[in-house]
């Protein structure tokens, strides 16, 4: 059984946080084991709940039509979240809730050492950049130790601003060169934990 598999079994079956109790399906990401890119978003949101799967609500449509205009599709890519189950309501995650499900998303990474990470929202961007706003760091790809990350508003932003729409397309548009220019990971070099990235 490979390392994905067995975080998607342990995040099924996780009861680390109260999260679980309202779940239906955890939610532990989906894509093949050798994908280059790794989206990581939010947290599941009702339709995901239902179906154990990421993004296939309506941000979902849109992070698929975004992936078209860049001849990708979501077959080719790792889509993953930072929470794994869904907050009540669609809340914000609590840092509790964060910090139970941390070590899931560092396994998912450790295993498949992407070339690139794409943040989608400011969730997943504190992740990497625990003080930056992401008005001010959107569109610009850094380096977090051997990792490289790509911090973008969230597609689900987007559908509800429509000003941020064009910014979260032009983002994506720069993924592919991005992507090229990124250098094949010699060897993997987790990110620094989100602990001692807040120190900095
Ligand atoms: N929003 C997210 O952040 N993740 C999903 O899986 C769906 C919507």
């Amino acid at each position: 059984m490979s390392e994905l598999t067995k975080v998607a079994a342990e995040v099924r079956a996780c009861t680390a946080c109260l999260l679980h109790r309202g779940r239906t399906n955890g939610v532990p990401g989906e894509g093949p084991e050798d994908a280059q890119i790794m989206f990581i978003g939010e947290a599941p949101g009702f339709h995901e709940d239902q179906q154990g799967r990421p993004f296939v609500g309506a941000a979902g449509r849109f992070l698929e039509e975004l992936l078209g205009s860049i001849g990708m599709s979501r077959e080719q890519v790792y889509i993953t979240n930072v929470i794994k189950c869904r907050p009540p309501a669609n809340r914000d995650p609590l840092p509790e809730e964060v910090a139970a499900c941390s070590h899931f998303l560092d396994r998912q990474l450790a295993a498949l050492q992407p070339r690139l990470v794409v943040t989608l929202g400011r969730f997943s961007m504190a992740r990497f950049f625990p003080r930056a706003r992401i008005s001010q760091i959107h569109g610009r790809p850094r380096r977090v130790g051997g990792l490289l990350c790509y911090p973008l508003y969230h597609p689900a932003a987007a559908l509800h601003q429509p000003s941020l729409r064009r910014v979260v397309e032009e983002d994506f548009q720069r993924i592919p060169k991005i992507l090229e220019q990124a250098e094949q990971i010699a060897e993997y070099e987790p990110p620094p934990e989100a602990e001692q990235l807040r120190l900095f």
